[in-house]
């Protein structure tokens, strides 16, 4: 495989555009209430939390037998808890009754993005309630080639269901959440100094932090005016940058390697697929590589970013999230490191 330095002193992709829709302080409306599915997961209940900081009231929607929501929100007299199946319609519309905005923060693969999505959409509009936001929170699907990334294109399909709908929709898109660079997007190799690419190292990839898209979700949420789609991106980054910045933190050069294409990414995905035996598993890794097809061949970059809709806000940096990450590492190191009592 190419190693290929990591130029330094390379320009930084450009910063956000200006917001074409300015902010005003009018479109937030006071005492919304907006019920949360899937608010016992990762994003949901960074969700929740951020619903809290502002006035609204907030019911969580969720599947009987999930267990943790009244753990985490029982004691909460500002949060309703509704166990309701997605297949229970009378349940769901005693749940959305008097909703005024759906936040859908589910996660899975055709039976979730789909099907109770589609069953909570159907209750939202019966209930009558005014706004519904998908569980998106992804790079713009859109746009990319039919077949080349299965999670997406599960969105895309729901989407198309959405803008037919007698509801206003409002999608978050925010690329790939920035905090997977430490983790499940094994894009960094932090032991072998190195950062993978596919195709071109000077590619645009949009990152996000969770905690930002739960501040932007919970913003819209409560934002009447809310367009069809609020795009955001918490940092734009280059492989390249991302290897610069991996030598400045460090100290080590951090080179950049050439992993493939992205057909050739694309071939392999397949591939692993076709071998794959789960097919309603969310993130296989066949999938994760579907996702950095989608980045490195730009058909999901954000085009439409608009960090200010909502105010100024210290969005979390790439840099931030790696340098945090190094830090806890350092500390676990030294942890390790100490002799024990
Ligand atoms: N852009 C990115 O890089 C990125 C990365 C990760 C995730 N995401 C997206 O962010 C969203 C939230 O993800 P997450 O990681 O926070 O999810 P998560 O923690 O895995 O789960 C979210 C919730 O979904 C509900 N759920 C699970 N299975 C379900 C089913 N069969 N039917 C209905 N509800 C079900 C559960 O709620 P109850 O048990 O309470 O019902 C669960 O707590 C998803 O759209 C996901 O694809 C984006």
């Amino acid at each position: 495989m190419d190693v290929v330095p990591a130029t330094p002193g390379d320009p930084d992709p450009p910063a956000c555009v200006p917001p074409p829709v300015p902010y005003r302080e009018e479109q937030i409306i006071e005492n919304t209430t907006v019920l949360v599915a899937g608010a016992t997961g990762d994003l949901g209940q960074r969700i929740v939390s951020e619903l809290l900081l502002g006035d609204s009231l907030v019911r969580v929607l969720t599947r009987p037998g999930s267990g943790t929501a009244h753990c985490l929100y029982g004691g909460n007299d500002r949060v309703e808890i509704h166990e309701v199946a997605y297949t229970d319609r009378a349940g769901l519309a005693r749940a959305l009754s008097g909703v005024d905005t759906v936040v859908s923060a589910v996660s899975g693969a055709r039976p979730v993005i789909i099907d109770a999505q589609r069953a909570l959409l159907a209750a939202a509009v019966e209930a009558g309630v005014a706004r519904f936001i998908p569980s998106d929170y992804s790079a713009d699907y859109r746009r990319i080639s039919p077949g080349s990334n299965r999670n997406f294109e599960l969105r895309r399909e729901l989407a198309a269901e959405l803008d037919a709908a007698p509801i206003r929709v409002t999608s978050v898109l925010n690329g790939a959440f920035a905090d997977m660079l430490t983790g499940q997007a094994p894009m960094i190799l932090f032991d072998r100094h190195r950062v993978l690419f596919w195709s071109s190292p000077d590619q645009i990839l949009d990152f996000t932090t969770k905690d930002d898209v739960a501040r932007t979700v919970a913003l819209v949420g409560v934002d009447e005016d809310a367009p069809r789609v609020v795009e955001v991106a918490g940092d734009r980054v280059t492989a390249r940058g991302i290897a610069r910045t991996m030598s400045e933190l460090t100290g080590t050069p951090f080179s950049l390697q050439w992993a493939g294409t992205t057909g050739m990414l694309a071939a392999a995905s397949s591939i692993g697929r076709r071998l794959s035996r789960s097919h309603d598993e969310a993130f296989p890794a066949w999938q994760g590589m579907q996702y950095f097809v989608s980045m490195f061949s730009g058909e999901a970059q954000l085009h439409h970013v608009n960090n200010l809709r909502y105010g100024r806000h210290d969005w979390t940096s790439v840099r931030n999230v790696l340098e945090a990450h190094l830090n806890s590492e350092r500390i676990a190191q030294r942890i390790k490191g100490r002799p024990t009592a």
